[in-house]
C-alpha cells in the first residue's frame, strides 16, 4: 500500500475508534468551539503560512554516477535545488475523537536548480536547469491538542508528504541531457522534495506548538484584577467541532486567591441559533460574579458624587425647609455623596440580556471647613439590565436602571423622609451613576484571542447561564506576520 494512503486510512481509523475522555466538573467559565467552518477557515491560513514557509527551500544537493550517451560515464551533481512556487489544488480538514486530519491533495511544486557535469577528465559544466516540476503531491498530517499544566500542546500525530507523479517542464537545451537527469534523478528529486516538506510540517508544528505554550495564563486587566486564561480539561474533538475551555474567572492581583465553589461543565456544541459561524465562544455568569467580587473586594465599588446638574439640591440650604435640622446644624454648607457598594454585584444571564442588582449604601456627607461629616445614610437596592455587544475582540454592556427601592440606615440629622430624597437619588443615579457605569462598560473588555486575528459579524445570544458570542474571524497576515515572524521564518 502506498505510504501515503496508509497515513489517511490510519488517521480516519485514529479519529473514529480512539476513546476519549472528557472530564466532567471541569472549571472552565469560558470555552469556544471552532465549528467547521472555523476550521477550515484555519486550515486554510495552516497551508497559506506553510507555503511561505517551502517557498525558497533549498534541498540538499545530489551527486550521481550516470552512463551519458555518446560521453560515458560522468558525476552529475544537481545542486541549489530550490522550491520556487507551490499550488495547491485541494485541500480538506477533518476532525475526529482525537485528532485532527489535515489534507492537501494534488499539490504541485515548481524546482529550479543547477547541474553540474563532472568527465572523468576534466571537464565541468554549470548550466542552470529550466523549471521542474514536481506534480500530484500530496501532504497529510495529524496532530492532536492536550492540556498541558494550563497550555496547550499541539502534538504531531503523523506527516508526510508523497510525491506520486513527477513532470518536467524543460526550458530549451540538449534534450538527451534532460532525458538523462529525469531517468537518473527522478526518484531522488521526489524523496528530496518529500523529505524537505516534511522537515517543514515538522517544524511548523513545532513552532505553532510552542507559540500556544507561549500564551500567558493569567492576563492583567488593570491594576486590580486579573482573569485566568489557563486552559481547563483536554479540549474536545469530534467530528463536528473542536471546543476548548478556559477557566475565565477573574481574580485579585497579587493576592492568588483561588475563586472556590464555581463549577460548570464544559458546553461542546458549536450549534449558534442555525448562524453558521466560524467559532463560538461562552462566557458563564460566574465570570461576571467572579469579577464582581474581585472589584468589590479591591474596595472599587465606590464612587464620591460633588457634582450634579442641578448643583442647588448639593447645598443644604436647598433643603431648609425639608429636612429643617441639616439647614440648623450646617447652614449653608456643600453636600456631597458618598455612593459605596456594601455587597457584591449580583450578576444572572437571563433570557435577553444580564441581570444586575446591587445594594448601596448612600452616605449623605456635609462638607464644612475641609472635613467631611457624614450625616445620613440610605440603603438602596438598584437593579438593572445590562444588554451586551462586541465590537472587534471587545466585549461591551450598555446598563439600564430598572428599579430601587430605598430605605433610611441612619441619621444625625433626624428623621428623613424617603419620599423627599427619593427625587435626589433618583436624579444621583438617573444623571450621573448610570451614564458614569456606561462610559466605563463602553471601554469594553478585551476578551481573551489571539493576536492578529479579530471577531467579524459578531452575534449575542443568551443561554442562561451563559452569554455565547457567534462570530466569523478575520486574521490580519500583516499582524501576524510581523509579530511572529518566527513562524513563517
Ligand atoms: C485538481 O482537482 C480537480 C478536481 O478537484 C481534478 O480534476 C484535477 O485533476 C486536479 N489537478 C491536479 C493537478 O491534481
Ligand atoms: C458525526 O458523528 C456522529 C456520531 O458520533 C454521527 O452521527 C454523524 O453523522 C457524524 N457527522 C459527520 C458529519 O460525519
Ligand atoms: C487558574 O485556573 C486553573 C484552571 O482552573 C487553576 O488550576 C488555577 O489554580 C487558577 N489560577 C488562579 C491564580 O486562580
Ligand atoms: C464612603 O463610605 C464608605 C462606607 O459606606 C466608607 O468606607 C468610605 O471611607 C467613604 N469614603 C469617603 C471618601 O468618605
Amino acid at each position: 500500500m502506498a505510504p501515503f494512503i496508509r497515513l489517511v486510512l490510519a488517521s480516519l481509523v485514529l479519529v473514529s475508534t480512539s476513546a476519549y475522555y472528557v472530564q466532567q466538573n471541569e472549571e472552565g467559565f469560558i470555552s469556544g468551539v471552532i465549528s467547521d467552518k472555523g476550521l477550515d477557515f484555519a486550515k486554510d491560513i495552516l497551508i497559506e503560512q506553510g507555503i511561505v514557509s517551502v517557498v525558497q527551500l533549498q534541498l540538499p544537493e545530489i551527486e550521481k554516477s550516470v552512463q551519458v550517451p555518446f560521453i560515458g560515464n560522468a558525476k552529475v551533481v544537481l545542486s541549489e535545488i530550490t522550491i520556487k512556487d507551490i499550488q495547491v489544488n485541494s485541500s480538506s480538514v477533518v476532525s475526529g475523537e482525537s485528532g485532527i486530519f489535515l489534507l492537501v491533495s494534488g499539490a504541485t511544486a515548481d524546482l529550479t536548480m543547477n547541474w553540474r557535469l563532472h568527465l572523468v577528465t576534466v571537464l565541468s559544466r554549470i548550466e542552470t536547469l529550466g523549471a521542474y516540476s514536481v506534480e500530484g503531491m500530496q501532504v497529510g498530517l495529524t496532530v492532536d491538542l492536550r492540556n498541558e499544566e494550563g497550555t496547550l500542546k499541539l502534538i504531531l500525530l503523523d506527516y508526510g508528504c508523497y510525491v506520486t507523479d513527477l513532470s518536467i517542464k524543460l526550458e530549451g537545451g540538449a534534450s538527451w541531457l534532460y532525458q538523462v537527469l529525469v531517468d537518473a534523478f527522478q526518484g531522488n528529486i521526489a524523496s528530496a522534495v518529500e523529505q524537505g516538506i516534511s522537515d517543514k510540517i515538522s517544524e511548523g508544528i513545532g513552532k505553532l506548538d510552542t507559540l500556544l505554550q507561549s500564551l500567558p495564563k493569567q492576563i492583567s486587566v488593570d491594576n486590580f484584577a486579573q482573569l485566568n486564561v489557563s486552559f481547563v480539561g483536554n479540549p474536545i474533538l469530534s467530528n463536528t467541532s473542536v471546543a476548548v475551555a478556559i477557566n475565565g474567572l477573574f481574580t485579585e492581583r497579587n493576592v492568588g486567591l483561588v475563586p472556590q465553589g464555581y463549577r460548570k461543565e464544559l458546553q461542546v456544541s458549536s450549534a449558534c441559533g442555525g448562524l453558521p459561524k466560524m467559532i463560538k465562544v461562552s462566557i458563564h455568569e460566574n465570570v461576571f460574579k467572579s469579577a464582581s467580587l474581585v472589584y468589590f473586594n479591591a474596595g472599587k465599588m465606590q464612587m464620591i458624587i460633588d457634582e450634579l446638574p442641578n448643583q442647588a439640591i448639593l447645598n443644604t440650604a436647598e433643603w431648609r425647609f425639608i429636612v429643617p435640622q441639616l439647614y440648623k446644624q450646617y447652614p449653608n454648607d456643600d453636600m456631597q455623596l458618598n455612593i459605596s457598594a456594601s455587597s457584591p454585584p449580583v450578576i444572572l444571564v437571563d433570557k435577553q440580556d444580564v441581570r444586575a442588582s446591587v445594594l448601596v449604601d448612600i452616605t449623605i456627607d456635609v462638607l464644612e471647613a475641609g472635613e467631611v461629616i457624614p450625616v445620613a445614610c440610605i440603603s438602596v437596592d438598584i437593579s438593572g439590565s445590562c444588554s451586551v455587544d462586541i465590537i472587534r475582540n471587545k466585549i461591551n454592556g450598555r446598563l439600564k436602571l430598572q428599579e430601587f427601592s430605598a430605605y433610611l440606615k441612619w441619621s444625625k440629622i433626624g428623621k428623613l423622609h424617603i419620599s423627599l430624597i427619593q427625587s435626589l437619588i433618583s436624579t444621583a443615579l438617573k444623571t450621573v451613576v448610570v451614564p458614569y457605569l456606561n462610559l466605563e462598560l463602553k471601554k469594553g473588555l478585551a476578551l481573551p484571542t489571539i493576536d492578529g486575528f479579530a471577531f467579524q459579524n459578531a452575534n449575542i445570544l443568551y443561554y442562561p447561564p451563559w452569554i455565547t458570542v457567534c462570530t466569523d474571524v478575520s486574521y490580519s497576515e500583516d499582524y501576524y506576520l510581523t509579530q511572529h515572524s518566527a513562524y513563517v521564518s
